[in-house]
């Protein structure tokens, strides 16, 4: 009864211009790894359950993408919207979908674009996570030890007097998506808060309760019966009925609201390969802190910045800390990485959205 959904429809705007609208980030290999993070992610879960049991959700422009990245996926496991309307409408139509076809679906929600190193705890930490939603109407997450007021993250609470062991479920006090900074100081500070990893597990029937309680609207639109086994039904039905459903992260929509919420500490070397920040903090850098990828870099007094550059491109910088400068397709980018999150609205300005 295990199902894996693997979202792969955002548009990685904070990772441009290295992730563009028509590829964004999941479908390229950002760390050098010889693989797309989306294949990777594929490869991963492939050691969980059978590749039958593997679905991938997208926007209907990167059905192509994900065809030729996994060609073992068949017509019926390609999940595509035809327009963005956040990770909320995407879940409850993956799970609408999976319970028509098993009523005991117990399933794993991922994102296609996290970096995960060790393996083996990542295994196991799914394993009893799936142990625990078959028992329990319950919304679980992998809760990682924050290490820095990260501001793009979903902040978990829980009991400040509860002790963190391997595989033990807890209970959820609340659940704060993106925080300003202030807030993420405080919780990083607390003691008693993690991140959400992104990466829920739970019944579908469960999950699907949780939309009838506190996101109607899509419950109702989508709920209405999609008719899972006629691939051309179910797209047209998908095409007409999608694009009116709000447009809200589960986050907001589901996490942020149900009392149903638990968590499951894992270290499992999570890394969400959501900005130039994060990709700078798992790479490899030189004494002073710079990681410099592609480009025959020349540096004076420069710290902790990230620098990418086409292969023949000689770069000089002299007195810069805390960077990014990315120069790729036909675009210089540079910009303080305290201010990062800022690049998601640049990038939609500058198209004009
Ligand atoms: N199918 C589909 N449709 N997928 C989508 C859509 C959509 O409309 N929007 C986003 N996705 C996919 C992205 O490709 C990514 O794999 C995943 O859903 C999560 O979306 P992000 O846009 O990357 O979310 P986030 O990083 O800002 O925040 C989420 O992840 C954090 C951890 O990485 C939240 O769940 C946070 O609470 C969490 O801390
Ligand atoms: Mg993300």
């Amino acid at each position: 009864n295990t199902y894996v959904a693997i979202m792969a429809g955002g548009i990685g705007s904070r990772f441009w211009p290295a992730s563009r609208e028509e590829r964004p980030k999941q479908f390229l290999d950002i760390m050098g790894a010889g693989q797309s993070l989306i294949r990777q992610t594929f490869e991963r879960f492939r050691k969980l359950c059978p590749p039958s049991n593997i679905f991938v959700v997208t926007n209907k422009q990167y059905a192509a993408l994900v065809k030729a990245q996994i060609p073992e996926l068949t017509d019926n496991q390609i999940l595509t919207e035809p327009s963005r309307n956040n990770t909320a409408p995407c879940i409850a139509y993956t799970a609408f979908k999976l319970q028509a076809l098993n009523p005991e679906a117990n399933l794993i929600v991922a994102p296609s674009d996290h970096i995960i190193a060790k393996e083996e705890a990542f295994l196991k930490a799914l394993q009893q996570g799936l142990a625990f939603t078959r028992q329990n109407d319950a919304l679980l997450t992998l809760g990682i030890t924050p290490t820095r007021p990260d501001t793009g993250y979903g902040y978990i609470e829980v009991d400040a007097q509860s002790r963190v062991e391997e595989g033990q479920v807890l209970k959820v006090a609340s659940f704060r998506e993106k925080p300003g900074l202030a807030t993420a100081e405080q919780y990083l500070a607390a003691g008693h808060y993690f991140w959400n990893a992104g990466i829920f597990i739970w019944r579908a029937s469960a999950l699907l309760n949780a939309f009838q309680a506190h996101a109607p609207e899509i419950h109702r639109i989508l709920g209405e019966g999609i008719p899972v086994y006629n691939t051309d039904a179910e797209q047209a039905f998908i095409d007409k009925a999608y694009p009116t459903t709000p447009s809200i992260s589960v986050d907001y929509a589901i996490m942020e609201q149900s009392s149903q919420v638990y968590t499951l500490p894992a270290d499992i070397g999570w890394s969400d390969l959501g900005t130039w920040a994060s990709l700078h903090a798992e790479s490899p850098k030189d004494e002073d802190g710079n990681a410099v990828q592609g480009g025959q870099a020349y540096l004076e007094d420069c710290w902790n910045n990230l620098i990418r550059a086409p292969k023949d491109k000689q770069v000089v910088i002299g007195g810069l800390e805390d960077f990014i400068i990315v120069d790729e397709g036909g675009v210089l980018l540079i910009w303080p990485k305290s201010r990062e999150q800022e690049i998601k609205g640049v990038v939609a300005s500058l198209s004009g959205k």
